[in-house]
This record gives structure tokens, C-alpha cells and sequence, in this order.
């Protein structure tokens, strides 16, 4: 299951206080400190042709990473470090029996993720916050009424009124975002009142995830390359990680590569999408 680390940038910042378990599997892992307010990270497993779902809204991560044990791993980390993790509702109607801790995606490593948590002084597990604009959302779902986790739904104020009339389950909040921005990344970010030293990690989907690089609200994208070439036909509909926004060549995004490790043949890439 151990990684082994390839290359590693300069400058990344503290290490955190890995416990020897996740040191040894990882490597190290340090994250930079930003001046401006909390440290915005993305994670997506991708085929080698690009491929972040096979049939958009119904397949999940596993179906492109075939199953690895690995990226589950690097994905329960970076929930483990973090103190909110968010998604769009299209993921979460393709899995929607998840919810978003470290524990859930990779049990065998739950007693460590929790021992990182408390390290790291944060709470046992980190806001799951839901985007939707809609408001069509069925609270019924594990995320909303287990009460493991505090949920957050960001929506509209239509969106609002339609999830109140489900009547909201006590480990819920409903926030409605009504400034001219609606739900904006950046509006989506101020939301959550993040502080410098905190980490809001970003899981996608492809819409959300097209809306943070589209406001440069993403810092860091931690990419997993499956080994698999996915391929596409006029039938499918087979995103990458960004959907709804075209950049290149008119208002290229850049990255610098900051990381790679690897696992056989998985490639577990670390990109800085602020540097240029
Ligand atoms: N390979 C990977 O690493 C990975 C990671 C994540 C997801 N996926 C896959 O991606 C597929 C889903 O794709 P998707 O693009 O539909 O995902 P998505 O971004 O999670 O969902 C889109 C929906 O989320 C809400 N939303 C997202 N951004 C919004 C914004 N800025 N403002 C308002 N609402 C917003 C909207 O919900 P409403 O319709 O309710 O308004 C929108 O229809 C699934 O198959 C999933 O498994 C793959």
C-alpha cells in the first residue's frame, strides 16, 4: 500500500503530524499556509484520457481508479486533514449512500485518520457541505440523517424553500446564498467563514469543480492518473474533472507540478494552480 514519492517540490510548507502509519504509506505531507484565509484543495482520480466518470451522474471514483487501495487511502488523508470537505449534489446522487470522513472511504485506516484529526486539533470529523441550487436534495440520505456527520447545503433561495418543506433533520443546516454572485465559488467559500491555517477540501464533481477553477478559488489539485484508458463514443457523456466552463485558449489555466508519487502503476500527481 506504501507510496513511493518520485518528487516533491520546494517550499510546501509545514510537514503535518503524520502518525507513523500514514507517514510510512504517504511520505510526508506538508501544506503550504496561505495569508489570505484557508487552503482550498481539489482531489479527482482521472482515467489516462481524461475519463472522471464513465456515465456522468451514475458511476463512481471506484469504476476509474479500478478499486485502488491507494487513491482510497491518499482520498481518506486529505479528508482527514481537512476541516470541511465539499461536493456538488450530481456526486452525491451517484453515491448516495456515502458520507464525506476519512473512515468511510477507507476503514482500515480509521484509527489513524482519527489520530491525525486530533493532532491536528480539529474535530472527529469535518463539515460535509453539499452544493446544490436546486434544493433537490433527499434528506432522507445517510449524510443528513445518521447525524455522523454536520451536514451544510448550500443553495438558492428556491432551493431553501424546498428542502425546508421536506422538514430539515437536526444534524442539517440549510444555508441559501442570495448576493449577486449566488453560488459562485467564491460566495460558496466566504460562506463557510474558513480561517488562514484551515482546509477546505474540494471532491468535486466535475460542475463544482469547474466553478472553483473558473473563480481561481482552487489552490491545489491532488490528481490520482489511473492507468486505464477509458475512451469516449458520440452515445457517451464522459467528463473530465471540469464541466460547464471552457478555458483554453482564451483564458488558459496553468499548473505547476509540486508532486508525483507513485503506486505500480496508479501516478498520484500534486499540481499548484495559483502560481501563474
Ligand atoms: N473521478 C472522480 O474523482 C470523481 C469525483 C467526483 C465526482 N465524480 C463523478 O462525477 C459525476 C457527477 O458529475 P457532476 O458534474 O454532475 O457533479 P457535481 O458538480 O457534483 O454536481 C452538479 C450539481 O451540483 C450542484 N452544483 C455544482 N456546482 C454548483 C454551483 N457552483 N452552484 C450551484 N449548484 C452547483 C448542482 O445541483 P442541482 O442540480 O441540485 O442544482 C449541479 O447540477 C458522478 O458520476 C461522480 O461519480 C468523479
Amino acid at each position: 500500500l506504501a507510496l513511493q514519492t518520485l518528487f516533491e517540490g520546494p517550499g510546501l510548507g509545514a510537514a503535518l503530524p503524520l502518525p507513523d502509519e500514514l507517514a510510512r504509506l504517504y511520505g510526508k505531507l506538508s501544506f503550504q499556509s496561505r495569508r489570505d484565509g484557508p487552503l482550498i484543495l481539489g482531489n479527482f482520480v482521472s482515467t489516462l484520457d481524461g475519463v472522471v466518470s464513465l456515465d456522468a451522474g451514475k458511476s463512481g471514483g471506484g469504476a476509474i481508479s479500478g478499486e485502488n487501495q491507494q487513491d482510497l487511502m491518499v482520498m481518506g488523508l486529505l479528508r482527514a486533514a481537512a476541516d470541511v470537505v465539499i461536493e456538488g449534489a450530481g456526486t452525491l446522487r451517484a453515491a448516495p449512500k456515502g458520507i464525506l470522513t476519512a473512515a468511510h472511504v477507507f476503514p482500515r485506516l480509521e484509527k489513524a485518520y482519527a489520530e491525525l484529526r486530533q493532532r491536528l486539533g480539529k474535530a472527529a470529523t469535518p463539515l460535509n457541505v453539499i452544493v446544490s441550487a436546486s434544493g433537490n436534495l433527499d434528506l432522507g440520505l445517510r449524510i443528513f440523517q445518521s447525524g455522523e456527520v454536520r451536514a451544510l447545503i448550500l443553495t438558492s433561495p428556491p432551493g431553501e424553500q424546498r428542502l425546508a418543506a421536506q422538514g430539515l433533520p437536526p444534524s442539517v443546516e440549510v444555508r441559501a446564498l442570495r448576493g449577486a454572485e449566488g453560488l459562485g465559488s467564491a460566495a460558496l467559500v466566504q460562506s463557510l467563514g474558513l480561517s488562514r491555517g484551515q482546509v477546505l477540501l474540494v471532491e468535486g464533481g466535475p460542475h463544482l469543480m469547474g466553478s472553483f477553477i473558473k473563480d481561481r478559488q482552487l489552490h491545489e489539485l491532488f490528481l490520482t492518473l489511473a492507468p486505464q484508458v477509458a475512451g469516449r463514443d458520440e452515445a457517451s457523456r464522459r467528463p473530465g474533472f471540469v464541466s460547464g466552463q471552457s478555458f483554453a485558449p482564451a483564458d488558459p489555466r496553468w499548473g505547476d507540478l509540486i508532486g508525483v508519487k507513485r503506486g505500480q502503476s496508479h501516478l498520484f500527481l500534486r499540481y499548484d494552480l495559483m502560481k501563474t
